[in-house]
């Protein structure tokens, strides 16, 4: 007696140590409060004694639990008085203590070998008279709360103990067989479509035969289309538990199914009396509990099998056991209630992660942003400066991960950047993008051409680059140039733009001609049609006659001679040479003399009764003509009376020089 007193002091003066460092360190706020922050279920077990008695009791859990769950009152025995009779009295109360705390309620039990009545278990009812039972409780009790209990254990401890089977020895089991299972699931959703449906059982939570019996059961049950949502693990442990690999690739199975997980009964019960530090030890195996359900996605919600040490199943059913739960006897908060505690907050307590992958597109007078979301980011502060780097000004608030900046000066530059906010603080901003808000654009492109004005000698080529500027103008364009000189010919690469240039190369042929042209250039796409002009100048000197000149000269005696010369000065070899006079008959005077004064390489004739005399002159078969000044070639006319007049006679001399052939003509 003496020594449990002790106890009972020294466990009151750690409480309130613990009590005063958690007021020192930490925000300390009720469990709800966090839990409800991170959208978690911080849950309790309601008894129906203290309930409807204790003051205490009742503001406890009003204070610190989102959630409830009747320890017995939603079972069939509770419900269920008679065959023609349903109490809701309780589970009613239970209800609306819920809605008006803002509490979630888990639905406990809908079939379960234990506390059913006695009239339905001595009852000796034929297996379809059981089916219409179970479906009549199931629609009445599920239906009467549709909408308002988040989850519902439907099926509760199916799987025995000892080896992994059945459990036989079930009332359900041995009326039904193991039928009574999907036939739960199936009528209780249809009672309420929106209630997750739970399978819950306890010592499944980690690994072993009764794991792998109830993860095969739920599987099975998947696999058939039963409409199944979750597996409750009821977590009746004893001092000192911990959280194991097994329990995390356990969560890991049940979640690859698709079916979420709750910690439906914790309590971790110690031998009795208990000490400190056991209750350190038990503190342990809630923060792991807590830690573990936070951290794995699909697990939903953690209650405990009651509230206070003092209103707990366990020193009943387990004799030689206690302490179980999060508030001692006299609702004062115990070691493991702190590592709840600490577990529901440390995710709050951090400042939330720097938002990544920012991007800024501009719009009229306006920037639309967005944003990848930052890790523990309850909102985002957008900042924007009109100066790389800042000073920033916080221009918008967003819950969301975009946010479109309106009201802009088109034709500026605005920088932007992003910061997660959370309770606890402000994240460093993200990487800085800058965006320029534009007035909507009419799609338009121009062309130019640089260089505008273009020489090119015969027997060469020139280039000049057109450029496409494009306003919001995104189609190919299609190049073409006319007015090109003959002999010329102009190639566009690409000749279909889709980007912003074109490369035009002009080439001329040796006869081109020469003098200077206007090309024009014309652009074609998206229905739109846009030129551009080159001054194209083909030139006969240098390179372009091959470094010849050819003259024409009349050697004159009239009345009654005339000599019609052509004139070659070459500064390279000639290679070929063919050169013809054609010289228009006149009476009364002879055409047929001829000569040059290159000599005996050129070979010449000419048509002497023809009505055009044609004179040629050629360089032999082999021979090369060198460079020289003013050689003659020469077509004689002759008689008396009326000079002859030249100027109908015309000449052209064809020649080849540094590979290249040439031709230039004229006339006398
Ligand atoms: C217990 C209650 O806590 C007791 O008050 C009652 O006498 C018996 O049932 N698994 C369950 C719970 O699913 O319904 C049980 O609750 C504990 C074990």
């Amino acid at each position: 007696m003496r020594h449990s007193q002790n106890r009972r002091l020294v466990r009151t003066a750690i409480s309130a140590l613990l009590g005063a460092m958690v007021a020192a360190t930490a925000p300390a706020a009720p469990l709800r409060t966090s839990a409800t922050a991170r959208g978690f279920f911080i849950g309790a077990a309601i008894s129906m004694t203290p309930f409807r008695g204790e003051t205490a009791y009742v503001q406890t859990v009003q204070r610190e639990f989102n959630m409830i769950v009747a320890e017995n009152a939603m079972k069939m025995d509770a419900l269920r008085p008679s065959a023609s009779q349903f109490n809701f009295a309780d589970a009613d109360a239970l209800m609306d203590f819920a809605t008006a705390n803002n509490m979630a309620v888990r639905g406990h039990v809908l079939v379960w070998h234990n506390q059913i009545p006695n009239w339905l278990r001595n009852g000796n009812f034929t297996r379809e008279q059981v089916i219409d039972i179970m479906r009549d409780h199931i629609m009445n009790v599920v239906g009467r709360y549709r909408g308002r209990i988040v989850a519902w254990d439907v099926v509760n401890e199916a799987i025995s103990d000892n080896n992994g089977q059945m459990r036989t020895d079930s009332f359900w089991f041995q009326r039904l067989g193991a039928d009574y299972i999907p036939l739960a699931f199936q009528f209780a959703h249809e009672a309420d479509p929106a209630a997750k449906l739970y399978y819950n059982d306890y010592e499944a939570e980690g690994s072993g035969a009764k794991s792998d019996a109830v993860f095969n059961l739920v599987s099975g049950l998947v696999a058939q289309g039963v409409p199944i949502n979750g597996v409750g693990w009821q977590m009746h442990k004893i001092n000192p538990f911990r959280i194991s690999s097994a329990n995390t690739s356990n969560a890991q199975r049940i979640a690859n199914l698709g079916l979420e997980i709750s910690i439906t009964e914790m309590d971790i019960r110690i031998a009795t009396p208990s000490d400190a530090t056991e209750l350190q030890q038990q503190a342990l195996g809630y923060g792991d509990a807590t830690r573990f359900c936070l951290a794995t996605p699909a697990c939903k919600a953690l209650v405990t099998w009651g509230v206070t040490d003092r209103i707990s199943w366990v020193p009943g059913t387990f004799p030689g056991f206690g302490d179980p739960l999060l508030f001692d006897g006299s609702f004062q908060i115990k070691p493991a209630y702190t590592a709840v505690q600490t577990e529901l907050e440390a995710g709050m307590q951090q400042a939330p992660a720097t938002p990544t992958g920012l991007t800024a597109t501009p719009g009229n007078a306006q920037v639309a942003l967005s944003w990848s979301p930052a890790a523990r980011a309850t909102s985002y502060n957008v900042k924007r400066a009109t100066v790389s780097g800042g000073p920033y000004t916080t221009v918008g608030t967003p819950t969301t991960t975009s946010f479109t900046n309106t009201g802009l000066t088109n034709g500026t530059t605005y920088f932007f950047v992003v910061s997660a906010v959370n309770a606890v603080g402000q994240s460093p901003n993200s990487g800085q993008v800058s965006a320029t808000p534009q007035a909507t654009q009419t799609p338009n492109f121009t062309l130019s051409a640089n260089p505008a004005s273009v020489s090119v000698a015969r027997g060469a080529s020139a280039t000049s680059t057109i450029t496409v500027t494009r306003t919001a103008f995104t189609a190919a364009v299609g190049l073409a140039a006319s007015g090109l000189p003959s002999g010329v010919t102009a190639t566009f690469n690409p000749v279909s733009v889709t980007g912003t240039s074109s490369l035009l190369t002009f080439a001329a042929s040796a006869t081109a001609t020469t003098g200077t042209s206007t090309v024009t250039v014309t652009g074609t796409g998206g229905g739109l049609t846009r030129t551009t002009t080159i001054a194209l100048t083909v030139s006969g000197g240098g390179t372009g006659d091959g470094g010849v000149s050819v003259t024409a000269f009349v050697q004159a005696n009239s009345p009654w001679f005339n000599e019609e010369q052509v004139r070659i000065t070459s500064t390279a070899p000639l290679t070929a040479l063919s050169i013809t006079v054609v010289v228009q008959r006149t009476g009364g005077i002879s055409h047929s003399g001829q000569y040059n004064t290159v000599g005996g390489q050129i070979t010449q004739s000419n048509s002497s009764t023809a009505t055009a005399i044609t004179y040629t002159f050629g360089l032999a078969p082999g021979q090369t003509l060198g460079t020289g000044n003013g050689r003659i070639f020469a077509a004689q006319t002759s008689g008396t009376g009326t000079i002859h007049s030249t100027t109908a006679d015309t000449f052209t001399v064809t020649y080849t020089t540094g590979g290249q052939t040439f031709t230039q003509s004229g006339h006398f």
